[in-house]
């Protein structure tokens, strides 16, 4: 089969090479990819929200399966314009992306369906907004915007003052653009975070192993939020009784949701939970695998891939049994100096060979680019440093004695990624 995957990060790196692993793939192309996945991969210069030239390509390739990765094409409908015209396709129409794309459609679906998450109100006047979190007065409180804003468009005000901004923040200077049309508010749950990402095709879900991300730039979870520095599997927080509780509370009522909405959801759908003291709740869905969840999760799988995405595409999923390895995970994210914020480009990564790999472990290339045969920086997070161990201290110590052998200036990443408090 040949294979066409949308999308350029480290996600779509570990994608990329577990595809690569089955024996059912032929010829294997990224659109647009990273210097890393020209590794891997062909890469084609076509934008991951191009979708009338991802159409026209997979066509003109004989594309035998598009694998959409990332959010913003799966909302605009990317999977319809290629189902459509009759190529296979992996991921949720754009009617079943919006469990992502709207906060407001996916907290009034929990609502409607009894699934927990934390209560809530939606507000389109920010006056309106305001009002109601002065006189609830509960606090922190925690404000977000309704669309999709690259993971920054939550904002946790410890004060009605942080409150305030908050709203003015997203509905009236629009810093989230568009997304900022309407606000959820919603009320501040503690405990731990769990990422459960699982494979359904309308019928059935199969949930992967756990993980934890690590959202914060700094050490001891200070600093700003980020798409993420790093991840473990399993996540030690999700025990089996969670699991079963998960299963039965959150999971099979999503899909049963989403069905009885007339919005079937094939594909990855990513549950963030917390585990509260009143049991796991929901924090947010999303319409694909995470990133960098997928690079803990995927080199776990010891199922063929490709079968395992056919029978989600061909909604044959509960026929399968997907096996997965005992061994824990751990990636550790190298940075650009100043990300989250500002950040340069294009300086010189040293300790990679030619296939931009370090002996020890696997290098998920997220932000690189080629530049006369060299790897450079190309983004803000740049790598993925991961390694499988007996134990996570095994997997962890592997994953930063290869860190070490990296370097370029400016870079910067956490020490205390899969550290358990
Ligand atoms: P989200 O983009 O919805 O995943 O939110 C980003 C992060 O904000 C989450 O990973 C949580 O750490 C935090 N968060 C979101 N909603 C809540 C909430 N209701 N209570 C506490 N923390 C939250
Ligand atoms: N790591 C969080 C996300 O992919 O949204």
């Amino acid at each position: 089969m040949d294979i066409l995957v949308i999308g350029s990060g480290g996600r779509e790196h570990a994608i990329v090479r577990k595809l690569k692993e089955s024996p059912r793939t032929g010829k294997l192309y990224c659109a647009p990819g990273n210097g890393g996945i020209a590794k891997d991969a062909e890469c084609v210069p076509i934008g991951a929200m191009d979708i009338p030239a991802v159409v026209a390509f997979a066509k003109e390739k004989n594309i035998d399966l598009v694998f959409v990765a990332p959010d913003d094409p799966l909302a605009a409908g990317m999977v319809d314009a290629l189902e459509k015209e009759g190529i296979p396709a992996f991921g949720p129409c754009a009617n079943a992306a919006v469990i992502e794309a709207s906060k407001v459609f996916s907290k009034d679906l929990m609502k409607r369906y009894h699934i927990p998450t934390a209560q809530y109100e939606v507000f389109s006047e920010p006056a309106e907004a305001i009002a109601w979190i002065e006189n609830n007065n509960r606090f922190p409180i925690v404000v977000k915007a309704d669309g999709l804003a690259l993971g920054k468009g939550v904002l946790i005000c410890p004060d009605f003052e942080a409150a305030k901004a908050a709203v003015k923040e997203i509905m009236e200077d629009k810093v989230f653009g568009a997304s900022g049309s309407r606000v959820v508010v919603e009320e501040f749950l503690t405990g731990p975070e769990v990422s459960v990402l699982a494979f359904t095709d309308g019928h059935c879900v199969k949930p992967m192993v756990s993980s934890k991300d690590h959202k914060r730039a700094l050490d001891n979870d200070e600093g700003l939020n980020t798409g993420g520095m790093g991840t473990i599997s399993p996540n030690p927080y999700y025990t089996d009784a969670i699991a079963k509780e998960c299963m039965e509370t959150i999971f099979l009522p999503t899909i049963e949701a989403m069905n009885k909405e007339g919005r079937p959801f094939k594909g990855c759908l990513y549950f963030g939970l917390m585990i509260t003291p009143d049991g796991p709740k929901v924090i947010e869905y999303n319409a694909r695998f995470g990133d960098p969840e997928t690079q803990v999760v995927l080199p776990r799988l010891k199922t063929d891939f490709v079968d395992i995405v056919m029978a989600v595409v061909e909604e044959r999923l509960s026929d399968l049994t997907i096996e997965w390895s005992d061994e824990a995970c751990a990636c550790v994210v190298m940075a650009s100096g100043g990300y989250p914020g500002h950040y340069e480009k294009g300086i010189a990564i040293e300790g990679l060979d030619e296939n931009g790999q370090v002996d020890g472990a696997v290098v998920y290339h997220a932000g690189t680019a080629l530049r006369d045969g060299k790897f450079v920086t190309n983004g803000g997070r740049v790598l993925g440093v991961t390694a499988l161990g007996g134990t996570l201290p095994q997997a962890l110590e592997k994953a930063y004695a290869a860190v070490g052998k990296i370097h370029w200036d400016g870079v910067h990443y956490r020490h205390d990624i899969g550290v358990i408090k």
